[in-house]
C-alpha cells in the first residue's frame, strides 16, 4: 500500500515536473511533429507542423533566414522588406555613418527603393531543407578508432556529403554534429547576396537603454531595423548590381495587431547560436569559478576605457561605439550567468544527476560509462590552465584592436629577396580596405590605452610559461614596465598611425622587409600567435577532443538511463523552434516584473543627461499627442516590449516571435539578466526572452519616421 502511495506521488511529481519543464527546449523543425506538434496546440498553437517547416509547400521556414553572420531576420513583405533587431544592423548603420551623415544618432529611412543603401559582404541564408544524415555519417565509423582518426574520418564523410549534395546547384550545404556527435543533420540553403539597407530608428529608441539596460528587464528598446532583399530577374541570388529588382519570396509573415496577454501562446523561429546543457559539473565548475571572471575583469577594463572616451569625444564615440557594444554585451552576460547558476545550484544539481548516472553505470556494466566520471574529473584538471593560457591569449592578446590589425599583414611574411615587385604591389592593393576601415575607427589615444591597461592584467596574472615570448623583452628591456613599453610601441611602430603606414607601403621593397619585422607591433603580433601555435593550441585541441569524446559517450548514457525524457540538441546555430507563453516572472522576493512595458516607461526614464536615457523630442511629442493609430493597445498604450518564456540565446536576436495562428507578434532582442544561465541550465521561474512588440516598431516607421510606404507593403492583421 505505502509503495503504491509512494509510486503514485511520484508520479505526480514527475508529470508536474514535466508540465513545469516544457517551455524549455529548443525544437528540431523537422521533428515537431513526432515530439512537439501536441504540446503546441495544448499550449495555443492553432497550425499544424507543415505550416512551420516542410519540403513540401510552403511554410514558415521560407520566411525566416541567417541575418548576416550571427542574426535571425524575417521577411514581412511580399517585396523583399525584413525585419531585424537594430543592434544585428548595427555594423552597417555604423558603417554608412559619418559625422556628416550620422544615421547611428538620427536614424536612416529610404523613402524610395533608390535611397536604399548597398552593403558589400552582407549576406541573408534561407533554408532549403534538412534531413538526418547520422547513418551515412557514421556508416564506417568503427568504434575503435582513436579520436583523431574517427574526427578525420567524419570530416571526410561530411565533406563528401556535402558536396553531393549540392552537386549541380547553387545552394550551400552544411552537415552538423548534435548531441556531441552521437548525430548528424544536413542543411541545404540558399544563400542571397544584395541586402540593402531600408530603415533604422536613431539610438536613442533602436538601442534605447544602451548597455545599461542591455541583458534587463524592465525593457524599452525599440531594437529592429529593416532591410531589403534584391535578387536578380529570376528571384535567383546574385552579386550587388543596379539591375537586380526586390526579392519575391514564397512566403513573407502577416503582422497581428492584436497584441499578446499573460498566458497567450508564443513560438519563436530562428538560429539559437551555442548552448551547452548537458556539461558535466565539473565543466561548469571551470567555466565559472576559473574562466569567466578571468575574461569579466579584462573586458571591464576594455569598457570602462572606451566609454571614458566616448563620453569625452562624439568622434570617438561614433568609433568605439559597435566595439564597446561588442565587448560589454558578453562581459554582462557572463555576470548574469554565473549569478544565475549559484542562485539555482546547479553544480550541486548536475553533482546529483551525476552520482544516479554512476549508479545507472555501474548496473550496466559498461566500462565506458563507469569510467567517465572519473575520466570528466582528471580532464578538467589538465585542461583548465590550458583554455585559461587561451581566454589570456585572446581577450588581452590577440583581440587588441592593433593586434587583429597587423594580423592581416601576415601574407608579408613569405616576402623574400626574390619576390617580384609586382607580387609586393598586390599584395598592399589588397589590404587598402582593411587599412582604410581600421583608422576609420581608430583612436591613437584610446588605442593606447587599452593596449597599456590590458597588457598589464595580462602580465599580472600569467606565469611564464603560460604567455608570449615578447613579455620576456618586456621584463629585460623595460624591467617589466608595462607603460614603457607602450611608449616605445606607440612611438616607434609604423601601424599606429596612418601616415606612416602608407608612407611605408608605398615605399615598400623586399630590402624593407627588415624594418617591417622589427616593428614593435608586427613582433608582438607574432609573437602572440607563435606562442599560441606552439605552447597551447595542440595541446588544447588534443585536450578538447578527449572532452567530446566523453561528452559523446556520457549524453549517449544520460539518453539512455532517461529513457522517457525527450532530449532536444544543444543549439548550433541550425534553424529551431522554441514555444512557450507571455509570462511576468518574480525575480526577487517580493517583486514581481510586469510581462510588459509601454511608452510611458520610456518617458519615465527620460533624462538628457545621461546617454542612453536621452529621449527625442519628437518620440515626447507623440507620446503627449498620444497619436499612437491602430498601433495602440486596447486601453489606448503603446507597448513597447514583452517577456516570454520562450527557450532562446544568442543568435535568436531578430527572430520572429508568432502566436498561436502563426501571425507575427514581435521581434526577439534579448533575454533577462535573472534567466541568462538558461544557456547552461533553464530555470522555468526566471528564464525569459524578451521581445520587441511590433506594434511598436510599426508605430516608429509609421508615426515617428514618416515611412508608411513601407508599412502599405505589409499585410497587417487587425
Ligand atoms: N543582449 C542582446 C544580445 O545578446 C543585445 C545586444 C546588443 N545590445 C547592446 N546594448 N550591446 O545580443
Ligand atoms: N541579443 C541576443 C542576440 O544577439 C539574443 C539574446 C540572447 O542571448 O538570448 O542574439
Amino acid at each position: 500500500m505505502i509503495k503504491k502511495i509512494f509510486l503514485f506521488l511520484f508520479s505526480f511529481i514527475f508529470i508536474f515536473n514535466l508540465e513545469n519543464k516544457a517551455d524549455e527546449g529548443m525544437w528540431i523543425p523537422m521533428l515537431l511533429k513526432k515530439y512537439n506538434i501536441e504540446d503546441m496546440k495544448k499550449k495555443g498553437f492553432k497550425l499544424t507542423a507543415e505550416d512551420i517547416y516542410s519540403v513540401n509547400q510552403t511554410c514558415m521556414k521560407d520566411a525566416v533566414m541567417i541575418f548576416g553572420g550571427g542574426c535571425t531576420g524575417e521577411l514581412i513583405s511580399a517585396e523583399g522588406l525584413l525585419i531585424t533587431n537594430h543592434h544585428c544592423g548595427y555594423g552597417q548603420i555604423q558603417k554608412h555613418s559619418s559625422l556628416k551623415n550620422d544615421y547611428l544618432t538620427d536614424g536612416f529611412w529610404a523613402m524610395s527603393r533608390e535611397e536604399e543603401l548597398a552593403n558589400p559582404n552582407l549576406t541573408v541564408t534561407f533554408l532549403v531543407r534538412m534531413e538526418d544524415f547520422t547513418e551515412r555519417i557514421l556508416k564506417d565509423i568503427d568504434d575503435n578508432l582513436n579520436e583523431k582518426e574517427r574526427q578525420e574520418k567524419i570530416a571526410y564523410n561530411i565533406a563528401f556529403a556535402e558536396a553531393e549534395a549540392t552537386e549541380g546547384t547553387n545552394y550551400k550545404a552544411k552537415v552538423k554534429s548534435f548531441f556531441y556527435g552521437n548525430e548528424y543533420y544536413l542543411f541545404v540553403s540558399e544563400v542571397y547576396k544584395d541586402v540593402r539597407l531600408v530603415g533604422a530608428p536613431p539610438s536613442a529608441i533602436g538601442k534605447f537603454g544602451g548597455d545599461t539596460d542591455n541583458w534587463m528587464w524592465p525593457r524599452h528598446t525599440g531594437d529592429f531595423s529593416i532591410f531589403r532583399i534584391y535578387a536578380d530577374k529570376y528571384n535567383k541570388p546574385a552579386e550587388y548590381s543596379a539591375e537586380n529588382v526586390p526579392y519575391k519570396p514564397k512566403k513573407h509573415f502577416p503582422i497581428s495587431l492584436k497584441g499578446v496577454e499573460k498566458g497567450d501562446f508564443t513560438m519563436v523561429f530562428g538560429y539559437p547560436g551555442t548552448t551547452e546543457e548537458y556539461l558535466t559539473s565539473f565543466a561548469i565548475e571551470s567555466k565559472i569559478n576559473t574562466l569567466n571572471p578571468s575574461k569579466i575583469n579584462i573586458r571591464q577594463k576594455k569598457i570602462d576605457i572606451m566609454l571614458k572616451a566616448m563620453d569625452k569625444d562624439r568622434k570617438v564615440r561614433i568609433q568605439y561605439s559597435s566595439k564597446h557594444a561588442g565587448t560589454s554585451n558578453a562581459w554582462k552576460k557572463w555576470i548574469g550567468e554565473k549569478r544565475g547558476l549559484e542562485r539555482l545550484n546547479a553544480i550541486e544539481k548536475k553533482k546529483k544527476l551525476e552520482k544516479e548516472f554512476s549508479l545507472w553505470a555501474k548496473k550496466q556494466n559498461i566500462k565506458i560509462y563507469s569510467e567517465l566520471l572519473p575520466r570528466y574529473e582528471k580532464i578538467y584538471e589538465e585542461l583548465t590552465p590550458y583554455s585559461l593560457a587561451s581566454d589570456y591569449f585572446y581577450e588581452a592578446g590577440y583581440s587588441l584592436d592593433i593586434i587583429r590589425f597587423v594580423t592581416k599583414f601576415k601574407s608579408f611574411k613569405s616576402v623574400n629577396k626574390n619576390t617580384q615587385e609586382i607580387e609586393i604591389k598586390t599584395k598592399i592593393f589588397k589590404l587598402n580596405s582593411s587599412i582604410k576601415s581600421f583608422f576609420k575607427d581608430y583612436n591613437k589615444e584610446t588605442d593606447k590605452k587599452i593596449f597599456t591597461e590590458i597588457l598589464k592584467i595580462y602580465y599580472n596574472n600569467t606565469k611564464k610559461n603560460f604567455r608570449p615570448e615578447i613579455f620576456n623583452m618586456v621584463d629585460k628591456k623595460f624591467k617589466g614596465d608595462i607603460n614603457k613599453y607602450a611608449d616605445y610601441f606607440y612611438k616607434k611602430s609604423i601601424f599606429v598611425d596612418q601616415n606612416k603606414l602608407r608612407k611605408f607601403l608605398d615605399k615598400f621593397k623586399a630590402s624593407k622587409l627588415k624594418k617591417l619585422k622589427k616593428d614593435p607591433a608586427y613582433q608582438m603580433t607574432e609573437s602572440l600567435i607563435d606562442f599560441y601555435v606552439e605552447k597551447i593550441a595542440g595541446k588544447l585541441s588534443e585536450l578538447e577532443l578527449e572532452v567530446l569524446k566523453l561528452n559523446r559517450f556520457y549524453l549517449d548514457g544520460l539518453r539512455k538511463m532517461q529513457k522517457d525524457k525527450v532530449f532536444y540538441p544543444d543549439a548550433n546555430f541550425t534553424l529551431r523552434i522554441a514555444y512557450g507563453q507571455v509570462d511576468d516572472y518574480f525575480p526577487y522576493d517580493g517583486i514581481r516584473y510586469k510581462h510588459f512595458t509601454t511608452l510611458k516607461g520610456i518617458m519615465e526614464k527620460d533624462n538628457p543627461e545621461i546617454y542612453d536615457y536621452d529621449v527625442p523630442d519628437k518620440l515626447k511629442e507623440l507620446y503627449k499627442n498620444k497619436n499612437y493609430g491602430k498601433y495602440a493597445d486596447k486601453n489606448g498604450n503603446m507597448r513597447v516590449c514583452f517577456t516570454a518564456s520562450n527557450h532562446t540565446t544568442g543568435g535568436n536576436s531578430g527572430s520572429p516571435v508568432i502566436n498561436g495562428n502563426g501571425e507575427l507578434i514581435g521581434v526577439n532582442f534579448d533575454r533577462n539578466w535573472e534567466g541568462t544561465m538558461s544557456d547552461i541550465m533553464y530555470d522555468p521561474d526566471q528564464c525569459r526572452n524578451i521581445t520587441l512588440d511590433i506594434r511598436y516598431a510599426l508605430f516608429i516607421i509609421d508615426k515617428f519616421a514618416g515611412a508608411s510606404h513601407l508599412i502599405k507593403e505589409m499585410t497587417l492583421v487587425e
